[in-house]
């Protein structure tokens, strides 16, 4: 684990990707890497995707791919019966209810939503994640099958709790869903690599009860918590229902 936030730089695998880097650099306020070693991570631009790589260690680079082997399985199983997500959002076939994600992160929950033939409203606020959540949509829209589901996830750049504050009555969403980091998370001795570098890098939510406080005066309907099977509620605020998924629990706020 580091103890202060990694050093991070963005690095251009071909020299026509040089311009391009430089530009994704100035845009994130990150140096462009002259020599990688200097650096803990790299993110790294090739041909085909956007990777957030860190140095010195044999992990994979982290590359969001809606194209991928396991999201394939996962939309092509995806079902409102199957997915809890789905009814812990209270979600009924013919819905037309506005679904913010406002964690949207990896995107693969909103990925899931938006399977089911649901727009969801992404909103994150780590300008990392933002770039390689923007560079998986956009290389899955060609895409005769996934385009028409990564259409349907609308992000947005920019921090929840703002966005929240900023809604009127009439542009309140009727469910919002929030998954932030936890510290416990990263403790698990079960966490997957990938996890832990998307925690290194965007580090913890720490004001995730905040954030619950703020969703519950937006969202019109309900707010759906996803939480690790044995913590506490967020904030120790007992929910109305909860839902257990296969690997985590969904605390349901009906409003
Ligand atoms: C655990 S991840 C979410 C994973 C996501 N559910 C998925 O399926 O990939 C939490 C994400 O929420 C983002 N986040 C936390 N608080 C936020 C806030 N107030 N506004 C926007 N994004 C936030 C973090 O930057 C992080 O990317």
């Amino acid at each position: 684990m580091f103890n202060l936030m990694p050093k991070i730089a963005v690095f251009s695998e071909t020299t026509d990707l040089k311009q391009q880097a430089d530009a994704l650099a100035q845009h994130l306020s990150l140096p462009v890497a002259e020599n990688p070693d200097d650096y803990d991570y790299l993110l790294i631009l090739t041909d085909q995707a956007l990777a957030l790589k860190k140095n010195g260690v044999k992990t994979l680079p982290l590359v969001i791919d809606f194209l991928s082997g396991p999201m394939t399985y996962r939309r092509q199983h995806a079902s409102l019966k199957r997915e809890t997500l789905a009814r812990a959002l209270g979600l009924k076939g013919h819905s037309t209810d506005k679904i913010v994600d406002a964690t949207a992160g990896l995107g693969r929950d909103s990925f899931i939503l938006a399977s089911l033939g649901f727009h969801v409203q992404l909103l994150e606020r780590s300008p990392i994640i933002q770039v390689l959540l923007e560079d998986a949509i956009n290389r899955a829209l060609p895409d005769p099958q996934v385009g028409p589901i990564v259409s349907r996830m609308h992000l947005c750049k920019m921090d929840s709790i703002h966005w929240m504050q900023q809604q009127t009555i009439d542009m309140r969403p009727q469910i919002i869903y929030l998954d932030p980091m936890f510290p416990e998370r990263s403790k698990s001795a079960l966490v997957k690599k990938e996890m832990l570098m998307f925690h290194e890098v965007i580090g913890d939510d720490p004001d995730a009860g905040e954030l619950l406080s703020v969703a519950l005066t937006c969202a019109t309907k309900r707010v759906v918590v996803k939480r690790s099977r044995l913590s506490a509620p967020l904030l120790g605020r007992i929910p109305s229902f909860t839902m257990e998924g296969s690997s985590s629990r969904f605390d349901i706020y009906l409003i």
